[in-house]
C-alpha cells in the first residue's frame, strides 16, 4: 500500500488499494476479497467495514493487512490466506494441505441427508476426504451417523485432524488409497468428491487451483468410477453412492452407474444449475 503511506491509511483507503491491486492481479472478486481479507485482521465483518470506512489502522494492522494482500496477488485461494472457510455449519481450518471446499460439495452432503432420512445410526464412508468437510458436515447434520474419511495424502489428513479437534466432531480417519479397494462396510452411504480434472486441462485452470491446491486433490483419472465399482463391493444392499462429479460429465457417470447395476440413479444440480452431483442405490 506504499501509495498510500505518508498518513494515517483508513479503511476506506486501504480497501480502495487493495481491490486494484487485486484486480490487476487477475482476482475475480477483487474488492470482496479485499474486505474480507481486512475483516479478518481487524475481527470484523464486511458490513461494519463498510460503516466504519474512516477508521484509521494501526501500523501493525496495516502491515498485517499488506501480508495478505501479497498473498492473494500471487493468486493463492483466499480461503488459504484466510485459514478458515465456511462449509454448510461450519468452519473449517483450510490451507494448502488439501481441497477448499466448494460450495457444490455441500449440495453432495444436502443428497447424503435427504436419502439418509429415517435410517437410524447409519455408517457412512467418505472417499478423499480431504479437510473432512464432507464428513464433518455429515456427522454434525445427521448426529447418530458413523462416519469414516479416508485420504491418500497425509497431509490432507493432518488437516482433516485438525478440522476434527476444531470442532468437536467425532469422525475416524483412514490412510488409505482408494484404487487399493474401500474398506469393509457395510456402509450405507459412500460418498466421494474425488479428484477429476484430466492432466491436460491443469493447465487451463484458475492459478487458485492449478498452482495452489494439491495435485492430488484435483487431478485424477479413474477415481470416479473407481469408487463405483468398489462402494458395490461394501454398500449393504439399498445402500447409497454419492459422488461430485466434473460439470459436463453428470450423464457419462450416471450412465456408468446404470451399467454396473446401480439403481435409482438420480442427477442433481449444484446452486449455480450445472449438473454436478450422481447418486444410485445399490441393489
Ligand atoms: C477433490 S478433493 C476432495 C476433498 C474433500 N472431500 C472436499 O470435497 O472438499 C479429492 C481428495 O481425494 C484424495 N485422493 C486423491 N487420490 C486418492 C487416492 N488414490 N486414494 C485416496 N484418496 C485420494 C485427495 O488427497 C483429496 O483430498
Amino acid at each position: 500500500m506504499s501509495d498510500t503511506v505518508g498518513y494515517l491509511v483508513t479503511v476506506r483507503e486501504a480497501i480502495a488499494v487493495a481491490s486494484r491491486k487485486l484486480e490487476v492481479a487477475g482476482c475475480d472478486t477483487p474488492r470482496v476479497d479485499a474486505e474480507l481479507l481486512l475483516a479478518h485482521v481487524l475481527a470484523s465483518t464486511r458490513s461494519e467495514l463498510r460503516a466504519d470506512g474512516r477508521r484509521q489502522l494501526s501500523p501493525s494492522e496495516l502491515a498485517d493487512f499488506e501480508r495478505m494482500v501479497e498473498r492473494r496477488e500471487a493468486r493463492e485461494p483466499l480461503a488459504y490466506v484466510l485459514g478458515e472457510w465456511g462449509f454448510r455449519r461450519l468452519v473449517l481450518k483450510t490451507d494448502a494441505r488439501a481441497l477448499v471446499p466448494r460450495p457444490e460439495t455441500e449440495v453432495v452432503v444436502e443428497r447424503c441427508l435427504t436419502l439418509l432420512a429415517g435410517r437410524d445410526e447409519p455408517r457412512i464412508l467418505d472417499v478423499g476426504t480431504g479437510s473432512g468437510a464432507i464428513a464433518l458436515a455429515l456427522a454434525q447434520e445427521k448426529s447418530d451417523a458413523h462416519v469414516t474419511g479416508l485420504d491418500a495424502s497425509s497431509d490432507a489428513l493432518a488437516l482433516a485432524k485438525e478440522n476434527v479437534e476444531r470442532t468437536g466432531i467425532r469422525i475416524e480417519l483412514l490412510q488409505r488409497d482408494l484404487f487399493s479397494g474401500l474398506p469393509d462396510g457395510p456402509w450405507d452411504v459412500v460418498v466421494s468428491n474425488p479428484p477429476y480434472v484430466r492432466p491436460d486441462e491443469i493447465d487451463a485452470l484458475p492459478p487458485e487451483v492449478g498452482m495452489w491446491e494439491p495435485r492430488l486433490a484435483v487431478v485424477g483419472e479413474g477415481a470416479t468410477a473407481t469408487v463405483a465399482r468398489g462402494a458395490l463391493q461394501v454398500l449393504r444392499s439399498q445402500g447409497v453412492l454419492v459422488l461430485e462429479v466434473a460439470d459436463g460429465e453428470a450423464a457419462r457417470v450416471a450412465g456408468l452407474l446404470r451399467e454396473l447395476g446401480y439403481g435409482e440413479v438420480r442427477i442433481t444440480r449444484d446452486l449455480a444449475g450445472r449438473d454436478r452431483v450422481v447418486e444410485g442405490v445399490r441393489a
